[in-house]
């Protein structure tokens, strides 16, 4: 295949001319072709020579939120009007979720895409059946359809849609899910060259969560959503299974407030939990990665001793869509890139022992920034973070596992169950969407006690 003569001169003009030399190859000439040489070198320059050094502004402050337990009376009016706003929006099916799941999944070391993970302390239920399942009950609870996005990258879509399909979409209907995939970015080396991981083929790796909001457009997901009426989407990473599908006092806050987009905070159980900080800088809502807050800053304390940046993010957001369709008007989005040092396989180096290279990828969260109105809730952990990122140790199998379990186990406590010693439970999903659903549950079982050593999945 021959490149047009416009795209060779521009790839030589952007410094790549060693690709040229594979260009015959009809995979690579399409990758090649939908690269933006243009903006290439600046990239580079900014992201792979000048690393990007993130500077911290002088007038960063923590970020307001909105506290979990109400300080006076206007709060508490507030929580419940915001709560009420939320049910009457589900309820008129003008919400939708959405998931991210097109990361590779590389800490938890599990070959399928993380989605199919069994998570299920006690069922082996999957990450994704969790979510399904969860769903369904909300619709039901709610009398309302609610739809699920599915976002998977070009490498996990197929094994992702795969899974769905065999086990009859996990209870759903068909039309009820939408997959789409994110965009890739080609990797660079350290000598400015984009790697080639095959004669064929660019190293290609998906382009970060903020790939969201594009392809949510390119995929025809927005336009959906608009002819249905959807207007709030309830957003959530693949590996957290014990977040809420929809919270009804998160959208309700959201609407209330009219926000382009909301965040979740947690407080940080130490100044470095590996978790975004949720700032202010010149007027916006900003996350800065804890890998790039100063230790000053992050050790900093309020005269009561508590932390000053006490808001970390885990990633739970409410969006609206109108929001997605400002940003992404023009078919492009411009958030900034983030780097990694990575090892690459490419031809030359199919096993690179050290980093070779770097990653861009984007962040969902570099939306704030442009957000014209935004808000931050304080949740509450116990109830909707346990990140499953690697098989043991901290935000592990096993540490979501054990807050699973212990989740359940409150619930069925607050539903007047006594629990016993070493007992391993798991509510079902699909009969358990809330607390109010566990209580009806416990009644309907006429379960009282869970006896010692009790191992079981209840409903
Ligand atoms: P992580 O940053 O934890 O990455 O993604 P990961 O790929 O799942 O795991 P590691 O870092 O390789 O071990 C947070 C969420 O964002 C999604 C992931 O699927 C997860 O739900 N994500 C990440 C994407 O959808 N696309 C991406 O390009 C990156």
């Amino acid at each position: 295949m021959n490149l047009a003569p416009e795209l060779r001169a521009a790839i030589e003009k952007a410094g790549q001319s060693h690709l040229l030399e594979y260009a015959s190859s009809p995979l690579l000439a399409k990758q090649l072709e939908a690269i933006d040489w243009e903006s290439l070198p600046g990239l580079i320059e900014r992201y792979v020579v000048n690393k990007n050094a993130m500077t911290i502004p002088e007038d960063l402050q923590p970020a307001p939120y909105f506290p979990l337990v109400p300080r006076n009376r206007s709060e508490e009016e507030k929580k419940a009007q915001a709560e009420a706003l939320g049910v009457e929006i589900l309820k008129s099916g003008k919400a939708a979720c959405l998931t991210v799941a097109g990361g590779q999944g590389t800490r938890l070391g599990f070959d399928a895409p993380k989605g199919t993970y069994p998570i299920g302390p006690v069922s082996g239920r999957t990450l994704f059946e969790y979510f399904a399942q969860s769903i369904a009950r909300a619709e039901e609870k709610f009398g309302a359809p609610i739809r699920w996005y599915v976002m998977t990258s070009a490498l996990n879509r197929e094994a992702t849609e795969n899974f769905f399909r065999e086990r009859d979409y996990l209870g759903l209907r068909k039309d009820q899910l939408f997959f789409f995939t994110q965009g890739t970015m080609p990797a660079i080396g350290y000598d400015g060259k984009l790697l080639l991981s095959s004669p064929d083929s660019l190293a290609l790796s998906p382009d970060g969560h903020g790939g969201t909001l594009l392809a949510l457009r390119k995929s025809g997901a927005l336009e959906q959503m608009k002819k249905d009426g959807v207007e709030y989407i309830s957003y959530f990473q693949v590996d957290n299974p014990l977040v809420p599908v929809v919270n009804p006092l998160f959208i309700g806050m959201h609407a209330l407030e009219e926000a382009d987009m909301s965040a979740i905070m947690l407080a940080k159980t130490n100044p470095f939990e590996k978790l975004g900080n949720f700032c202010v800088t010149g007027g916006h809502l900003e996350i800065i990665e804890y890998s790039d807050l100063p230790a000053e800053l992050a050790e900093s304390r309020n005269p009561d001793g508590s932390l000053r940046f006490i808001s970390g993010s885990p990633a739970i957001h409410v969006i609206s869509r109108a929001f997605v369709e400002k940003l992404t008007a023009a078919g492009k989005l411009e958030l900034p890139w983030h780097r990694a040092d990575k090892k690459i396989p490419t031809i030359a180096e199919p096993k690179p022992e050290a980093p070779n290279g770097v990653k861009l990828e984007s962040f969902i969260f570099d939306a704030l920034a442009l957000a014209g109105k935004t808000l931050v809730l304080e949740g509450d952990r116990a109830e909707m973070f346990a990140p499953t990122k690697n098989p043991t140790g901290v935000d592990s199998v096993e540490s979501c596992r054990e807050m699973l379990i212990a989740r359940d186990l409150r619930r069925l406590r607050a539903a007047g169950v006594t629990v016993e010693e070493n007992v391993k439970i798991e509510l079902s999903p699909r009969k358990v969407f809330d607390d109010e659903d566990a209580v009806q549950l416990a009644k309907e079982l006429k379960l009282e006690k869970l006896p010692r050593g009790t191992e079981a999945v209840i409903g």
